[in-house]
């Protein structure tokens, strides 16, 4: 199987990112990923934890690998490298504009633009608010490319109790919009109340 590479850009939502990479492993989908200066500034705030701590526990991971995000070399900089698509997770307004605007000054962005010229599946998970107007019109450049945009955002009607749910929610829609699950758990899934 090709790997889904996900990349970590600095907005807020380390914890989806690790959930993401976590149960990406543990289904044993080869894993590559990608992680901006900033994201490693939230993780460290977020988490209290360096992200170079969990680097470290991913690496025992046999499908796992991860690039350096200045590492213009590496295979996912290339769309002859065949990959299942991208998820960034968490989507920074800084790392959406660059993409919106074709700007590929790191291998994060690279690997995108990558995933958009070859017709590949790319997941974003934009976190913000309030959303001002560019921030809007960089989503819908980008969902008209054909990327999919997912924020974080709760599904009430589930009732979440914890921060848990929450996470879970959007990662599981993650996994489904990469195709690595086909379905959302039954749990997750809007259901008709009995009468
Ligand atoms: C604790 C913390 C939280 C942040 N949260 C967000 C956020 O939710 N959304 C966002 O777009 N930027 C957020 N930022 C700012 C970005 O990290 C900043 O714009 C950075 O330049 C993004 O760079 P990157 O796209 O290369 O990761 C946050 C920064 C810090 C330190």
């Amino acid at each position: 199987m090709n790997p889904v590479v996900v990349g970590i850009s600095g907005a807020s939502g380390s914890v989806l990112a690790l959930r993401t990479v976590e149960e990406l492993l543990r289904r044993d989908v080869p894993t590559a990923v990608v992680c901006t200066q900033a994201a490693r500034l939230v993780w460290q705030e977020e988490l209290d934890t360096p992200f170079s701590s969990t680097l470290a526990q991913w690496r025992e991971h046999p499908h796992f690998t991860s690039y350096g995000i200045g590492d213009l070399r590496a295979p996912i900089a290339s769309g002859t490298y065949p990959t299942c698509g991208m998820a960034i997770v968490p989507c920074s307004m800084n790392s959406l504009a660059a993409l919106a605007h074709g700007l590929s000054s790191n291998l994060l962005l690279r690997a995108a633009d990558v995933c958009l010229k070859e017709n590949r599946k790319l997941v974003l998970v934009p976190r913000e608010t309030p959303l001002h107007s560019i921030h809007l019109e960089n989503m819908l450049t980008l969902a008209r490319m054909g990327a999919v945009v997912m924020p974080p955002q709760p599904a009430f009607y589930l009732k979440p109790r914890s921060m848990d749910d929450l996470v879970r929610f959007t990662v599981q829609r993650v996994l489904v919009a990469l195709g690595v699950e086909q379905a959302l758990p039954p749990d997750l899934q809007y259901r008709e109340k009995e009468e």
